[in-house]
């Protein structure tokens, strides 16, 4: 945890689950942030589950109430983009994983910021040479990938993309690292970049065993935590991560290479046909 000095300013575009932890882990670092959103709902929503979380910690006794105050303090919100990101120096973007939405923010994005300012997008699927040709700037374009808990999970996935300069990936991992991550850099993009790539295999995996009727999606689950050592079996972590976001990850990955490997099998869409989307309805593959 950092003491009392100030960084950044630092900008999160988009107050979704992702973004309200980003921004809220780099406040807990020092840095001053601003969080933007359309919606005011969304940005009230967001820093009520961030003060949440961090509240917790403090009852624990994993952090101090002042410093835990001074982070929430340190959040600013918008709704107003220009205002958002003119001063920045780091931009991260966590929009809705919808390849148009992205481009668009990204373009206003890119047109009200620094020249000097590194746009950093938090997609899982979207490379960000998909977006290069529409942007101002694009070398100080690339994906910075955070995972789900952001204020919880140390990696992020830093992507060079071939339009990005070497400055930004190196600024990009000192950023990960100052706001207290454990950053790598993926050299070149491909669908997945490397952890999720590795995770949705054995999602993968265990969706068709479940599905062809080898095992329960419980003991599946006993299975994978007992022999693998993961904190959550691939259902209970697919309800984590939301199985609408978990079948537009794998519909992404088959659209992009064309492997059936990726393809969303029915255990999962029949599910969110129903609106089973997991944790946030209250049910998915198990109750919550
Ligand atoms: N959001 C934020 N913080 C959370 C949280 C949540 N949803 N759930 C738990 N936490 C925090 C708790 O507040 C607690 O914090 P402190 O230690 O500071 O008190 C900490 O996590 C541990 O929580 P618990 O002791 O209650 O529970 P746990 O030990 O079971 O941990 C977990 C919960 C961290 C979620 C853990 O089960 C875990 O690591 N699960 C696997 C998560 C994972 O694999 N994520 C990658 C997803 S893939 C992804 O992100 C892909 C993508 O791009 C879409």
């Amino acid at each position: 945890m950092s003491g009392n000095e100030t960084r950044g300013p630092l900008t999160v575009v988009g107050a979704g689950n992702m973004g309200g932890q980003i921004a809220h882990q780099a406040a807990l670092h020092g840095f001053t942030v601003r969080l933007y959103s359309r919606s005011e709902e969304r940005l009230a929503a967001a820093r009520e589950e961030s003060s949440r979380l961090l509240r917790r910690r403090v009852e624990k006794g994993r952090l101090e109430a002042e410093a835990c105050q001074a982070a929430l303090e340190r959040v600013t919100t918008t709704t107003d983009l220009g205002l958002a990101v003119r001063d920045a120096e780091v931009i991260i973007e966590s929009v809705i994983e919808d390849r148009e939405a992205k481009r668009a923010i990204l373009c206003s994005i890119a047109d009200h910021a620094r020249d000097d300012a590194i746009i950093g997008t938090n997609s899982s699927t979207l490379p960000s040479s998909m977006f290069a040709g529409s942007i101002r700037n694009p070398e100080r374009l690339l994906n910075v990938h955070f995972f789900n808990p952001a204020l919880v999970m140390q990696l992020v996935e830093v992507v060079r993309g071939p339009h990005t300069d070497a400055s930004a990936v190196e600024r990009a991992i000192g950023f990960s690292r100052d706001i207290g991550k454990t950053p790598i850099v993926v050299e070149k993009e491909s669908y997945g970049f490397l952890a999720n790539r590795m995770l949705f295999i054995a999602l993968q995996e265990a969706y068709h065993l479940a599905q062809e009727g080898f095992v329960s999606i419980d003991a599946c689950d006993v299975a994978v935590t007992n022999a693998l050592g993961w904190p959550m079996g691939p259902f209970e972590l697919s309800d984590l991560i939301g199985l609408d976001v978990v079948e537009a990850i794998l519909a992404e990955g088959h659209t992009q290479t064309g492997d059936v490997r990726w393809a969303p099998p029915p255990i999962l869409a029949e599910r969110t046909a129903r609106g089973e989307l997991g944790r946030k309805t209250g049910r998915g593959f198990r109750e919550s």
